[in-house]
């Protein structure tokens, strides 16, 4: 779906992506083991059904670095795959230089929204930073994704459908403004 009615701001920074040949698109969370790491598979298989692989790059990270160098926790990577995904990512924490290397930095929740806005290396590196929420369908009861690490499986699985959802109208939302197709 093309999310007409998506807020001013993600749209302003949709629109200055227009003329790219490539977007590339950087997923946050706290630990990078669960809801960023799968976002980038969910939207990276998005990207490859499409055969737009040439046009995306997709690439998590996490605001913490109690992981790094490991694969996704073993539940998300056992739910993920339920669902045909296989997650690979091996953890890292983000880093400044990930404003200049990014067009498009979407945390999870409004705690990793904020931490990104602290590293931010100026008001236009800030301008990146749009909420994975701003892509859920309207009638979605959440304005974040949840954090599962403490919860049992329905949590893992509400997360993968959270991001099922924001990644189809991520997908959609900006091949249609900054190529005009689908
Ligand atoms: P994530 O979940 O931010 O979705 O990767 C978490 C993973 C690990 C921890 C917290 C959240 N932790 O505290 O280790």
């Amino acid at each position: 779906m093309v999310l007409h009615d998506v807020n001013p701001k993600v749209g302003r920074l949709i629109d200055s992506l227009k003329g790219k040949d490539m977007v590339k698109v950087l997923f946050v969370c706290l630990g990078n083991i669960c809801r960023s790491p799968a976002a980038e598979g969910v939207l990276q298989a998005i990207v490859n059904e499409h055969h737009a692989a040439e046009r995306w790059v997709v690439d998590s990270a996490g605001t913490g670095n109690y992981h790094i160098g490991s694969l996704p926790d073993p539940r998300m990577r056992a739910h993920a795959r339920r669902r045909g995904l296989e997650l690979t990512h091996h953890c890292r924490q983000v880093s400044v230089s990930d404003f200049d290397e990014f067009d498009m930095i979407v945390p999870m929740d409004s705690s990793n929204e904020y931490n990104l806005r602290e590293l931010a290396p100026s008001v236009e590196a800030e301008k990146k930073i749009v909420a994975m929420s701003a892509f859920f369908s309207l009638a979605t009861r959440y304005d974040y994704v949840p954090d599962p690490y403490y919860e049992g499986a329905e949590g893992f699985e509400l997360v993968l459908d959270l991001l099922d959802d924001a990644c189809l109208n991520l997908y959609d939302t900006v091949t249609a403004a900054v190529w005009g197709t689908k």
